[in-house]
């Protein structure tokens, strides 16, 4: 397996002071890594957490090794339309700009389940719930340009467990079809791609930068609807390194390449890709930017649909063609 790519070291000395970086799902894995890197070289954070009691444990965890640390968290619950307003009403009265907002947060191969709002939950939480809250903070990312917006996606946005990435533009709920945990998860993330590549085509010339990312097979707690996190730490893991699966800062290099890395603006809309497991096998490799072995990443019709389809499903959003 090839070895993890990893971010430029001088990216990691630039000195953040006066940035500010809006990170969701940031009390786990990714995030917390990613929130954890920014703040410590001196970016103000603001984790959007839908447990507040996690969301301080993990800024009190950062403070130890980072005591001057500029962190706050809101609450966020993403599978909550309103939840997304509130916390995006909480970031705009405290942050005077917005120098990058990452769309962190996940969860996968849930059992079938609905939001707030009666989304199937994975399409709901991973991609509506972001598609709202980048809307309504764009107006500030723009104001801040040059900014950035980064949304994980998957290698799974392509074949998640055999069952091939497609956004089902009739049903993206699971209204009228059988409900499969693995294939709702791969529809997400195939959404969260397009999301990037929609955002990137309306803000052409604002001086904002959207992108999607493949953090590659990182060891976290996303497993855990599919396996005990124990057993993935304690028995799959140690088996598993050698066919891939990497730590957590190996995880968040993909991601803060993203976001500091001078050449990103160059590629707006690209997907980088950390190394993974694709169905066409020269993509395993991954890539910084990578082109994307689905044929539907690169639909440009899908990609105006799916977002018709989301602001619909939101409840009307305009900032990113206004
Ligand atoms: N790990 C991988 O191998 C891998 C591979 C490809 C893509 N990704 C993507 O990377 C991203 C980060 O995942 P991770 O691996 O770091 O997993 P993780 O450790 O499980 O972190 C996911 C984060 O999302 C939060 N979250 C879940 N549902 C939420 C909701 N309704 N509202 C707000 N926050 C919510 C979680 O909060 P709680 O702690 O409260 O649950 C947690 O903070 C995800 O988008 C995932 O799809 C990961």
């Amino acid at each position: 397996m090839a070895k993890p790519l990893m971010c430029d070291p001088s990216l990691f000395e630039r000195d953040l002071s006066g940035a500010t970086y809006v990170v969701t799902g940031a009390n786990s894995g990714i995030g917390w890594v990613t929130a954890r890197q920014l703040a410590a070289q001196g970016a103000r954070v603001v984790l959007g957490c839908r447990r507040m009691d996690q969301a301080q444990a993990a800024i009190a965890t950062i403070h130890e090794a980072h005591p001057d640390a500029d962190l706050v968290a809101y609450r966020l619950d993403l599978g909550d339309l309103d939840s997304v307003r509130s916390f995006a009403s909480d970031v705009l009265g405290a942050c005077p700009r917005i120098d990058g907002l990452v769309n962190n947060a996940g969860i996968m191969n849930t059992p079938r389940g609905t939001t707030a709002q009666g989304f199937e939950s994975q399409f709901g939480v991973n991609h509506l719930g972001h598609f709202l809250l980048t809307d309504l903070l764009l107006d500030r990312l723009k104001d801040s340009a040059p900014a950035r917006i980064v949304c994980l996606s998957s290698c799974y946005h392509d074949q998640a467990m055999g069952r091939d990435g497609d956004i089902h533009l009739d049903d993206p709920n699971y209204e009228t079809r059988p409900y499969d945990g693995w294939e709702a998860y791969a529809q997400s993330k195939l959404a969260n791609l397009l999301h990037a590549k929609g955002l990137a085509a309306r803000l052409e010339g604002t001086g904002v930068t959207a992108v999607s990312v493949h953090p590659g097979w990182v060891r976290t707690n996303l497993i855990r609807h599919s396996m005990p996190v124990w057993i993935q730490d304690w028995i799959v893991a140690p088996l598993m390194r050698r066919r891939g699966l990497i730590e957590p800062w190996e995880g968040t290099q993909t991601t803060l390449h993203a976001l500091l890395d001078p050449s990103v603006p160059e590629h707006n809309g690209a997907f980088y890709s950390q190394t993974g497991i694709y169905r066409d096998k020269a993509a395993a490799k991954g890539g910084w930017p990578l082109r994307s072995p689905n044929p539907r990443a690169h639909d440009a019709a899908l990609v105006d649909q799916l977002w018709d389809l989301s602001e619909r499903l939101v409840g009307g959003a305009g900032a990113a063609s206004a």
